[in-house]
């Protein structure tokens, strides 16, 4: 079987991170309805894909996958392909868990879904607190943040960070925080770790396979010249809550997909 190589960047605390992990948001589809039906086929990816030396995976409570994760780690583990320390995990804490006493028990429940004791990071997935009705809930993210400094002193997490957060976001955080966030998880290139999702066990193989070569300056500055400022994920449904961290679009889409909601289309029906 092919194998790839993955080498590891060093977080801030001194964990090592592998350079590349493994996404599992299975998204929405063309009605907005998460794309639940696919969880066989990522159990059957993931586990591809440690196989072939994947060691990073990045979820989410959102993504409503913990439990298929949890149960492809247990195998691998029982199949002697992994130890549980071989592997860097994370996950997030949704937006309606944003009370700085509901982190913690949002990363419990995480925990119990993937069946671990702990995960290597916990993020807090977005700046913005929203109810599961869809009510801007104004929390601070920095007493979110405090919530995620306690999960790490009670040893739930090795790693705590932020994701979707913008420059004025971070460094108000990096000024009032006791615990500087190990990452800032966002859609950009070069020079930091990467998380590409794929099905397809082609890709899965050819997204790794490209640590035996070097880009020099030149290239990069041509690469670059593709940069027209493009984003894939532009949640304009959220871009009045307080907290939206990127430029507002004149034409915003009205209503929040419930799938990001009450999350009644997806495996876990819970919305702890
Ligand atoms: N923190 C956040 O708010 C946030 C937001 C978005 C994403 N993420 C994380 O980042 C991960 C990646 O983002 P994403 O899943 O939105 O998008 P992505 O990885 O950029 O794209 C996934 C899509 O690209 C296809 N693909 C993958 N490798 C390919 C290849 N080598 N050639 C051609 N097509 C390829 C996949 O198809 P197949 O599956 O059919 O192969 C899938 O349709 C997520 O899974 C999630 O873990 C986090």
């Amino acid at each position: 079987m092919a194998k790839v190589n993955i080498p590891t960047f060093k977080l801030n605390n001194g964990l090592e991170m592998p350079a590349l992990g493994y996404g599992t948001w299975l998204g929405l589809d063309e009605k907005n309805v998460f794309n639940i039906q696919d969880a066989p086929k990522l159990v059957e990816a993931l586990s591809y894909a440690i196989d072939i030396g994947y060691r990073h995976i990045d979820t989410a409570h959102l993504y409503r996958v913990e439990p298929e994760i949890g149960q492809v780690v247990k195998r691998k583990i029982t199949e002697g392909v992994v130890k549980r320390e071989d592997l860097f995990i994370t996950t997030k804490v949704w937006q309606h868990n944003h009370r700085e006493a509901d982190v913690e028990k949002s990363l419990r429940a995480s925990l119990k879904r993937l069946d671990m004791d702990y995960v290597d990071l916990v993020l807090i997935h977005w700046p913005m607190s929203i109810s599961s009705d869809g009510v801007d809930e104004k929390i601070d993210y920095l007493k979110t943040y405090r919530g995620l400094e306690a999960a790490l002193r009670a040893g739930l997490t090795r790693a705590i960070g932020v994701s979707n957060f913008n420059l004025q976001q971070m460094s108000r955080l990096l000024d009032n925080c006791n615990v500087i966030p190990a990452t800032n998880q966002i859609e950009y290139q070069r020079g930091i770790a990467t998380i590409p999702k794929s099905l397809t066990k082609s890709r899965i193989l050819e997204n790794a396979s490209i640590f035996d070569f070097e880009l020099d300056e030149k290239d990069v500055a041509e690469i670059a010249k593709f940069d027209n400022g493009y984003r894939t994920d532009v949640p304009s449904f959220w871009q009045e809550y307080e907290n939206y961290p990127f430029d507002k679009i004149p034409e915003p889409e009205k209503e929040i997909p419930l799938s990001l909601l009450k999350w009644k289309n997806g495996a876990n029906l819970d919305i702890d």
